[in-house]
């Protein structure tokens, strides 16, 4: 049996100036979900054996300016599952978190972004991100950042001093959400 939480949306901007409720609205979506259903399905789960495979994002390395409730929720789902997938030795059930970073969906588009985002140098498709998903699961990997560009980039972030990480990427997200410079 295979539980896969997948569901997620996200929002750009400074959190100042963006809608609360929009904010509340991700929590609830990309965290709150992802509890209630693992905790829901889970004595299912250890009844017939399986896993859980939770989508977060390369945005869960590092804290993520312009986008700091999107980030901070993938963050979360990241940690969660590493340290579920612990808990769950040995009953028969795993779990693993995918960390894509830029794949070609509707993502940006729903977050209120203009179109290219999908197009920047590194972006997958997301055939190519469910494979290595599934490569990574039948390896028993509790954690698969597919692709080459996307495993640097989480490399070098989780290196950073946090403080830096968040310097360099609030420079692509500033940019990316449109936030003028003050
Ligand atoms: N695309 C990227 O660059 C990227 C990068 C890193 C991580 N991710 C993560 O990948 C996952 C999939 O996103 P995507 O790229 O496929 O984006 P997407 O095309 O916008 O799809 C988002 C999915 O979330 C579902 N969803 C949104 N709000 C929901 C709600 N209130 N209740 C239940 N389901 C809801 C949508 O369901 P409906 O179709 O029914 O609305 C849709 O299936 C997300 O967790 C996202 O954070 C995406």
């Amino acid at each position: 049996m295979l539980l896969i939480n997948n569901s997620g949306i996200g929002a750009f901007g400074a959190f100042a100036a963006r809608d609360v409720e929009r904010q509340l609205a991700m929590v609830d979506v990309n965290v709150r979900a992802i509890v209630q259903l693992t905790g829901l399905l889970l004595p299912l789960l250890h009844a017939r054996g399986g896993a859980i495979m939770n989508v977060a994002s390369t945005v869960a390395f590092q804290p993520a300016p312009f986008a700091a409730t999107y980030g901070a929720s993938k963050a979360f789902v990241l940690h969660w599952t590493i340290a579920l997938d612990h808990e769950l030795r040995g009953s028969g059930v795993r779990a693993i978190a995918v960390c894509p970073g830029t794949t070609q969906t509707d993502f940006f588009q729903t977050a209120g972004l203009a179109p290219g985002v999908e197009n920047q140098v590194g972006a997958m498709s997301a055939d190519a991100v469910v494979a290595a998903a599934f490569r990574a699961l039948a390896a028993g990997r509790s954690q698969v950042v597919p692709g080459w560009f996307n495993k640097a980039y989480t490399f070098a972030a989780s290196k950073l001093p946090k403080p830096v990480a968040a310097g360099l990427a609030a420079k692509v997200l500033r940019r990316r959400s449109g936030e003028a410079r003050v």
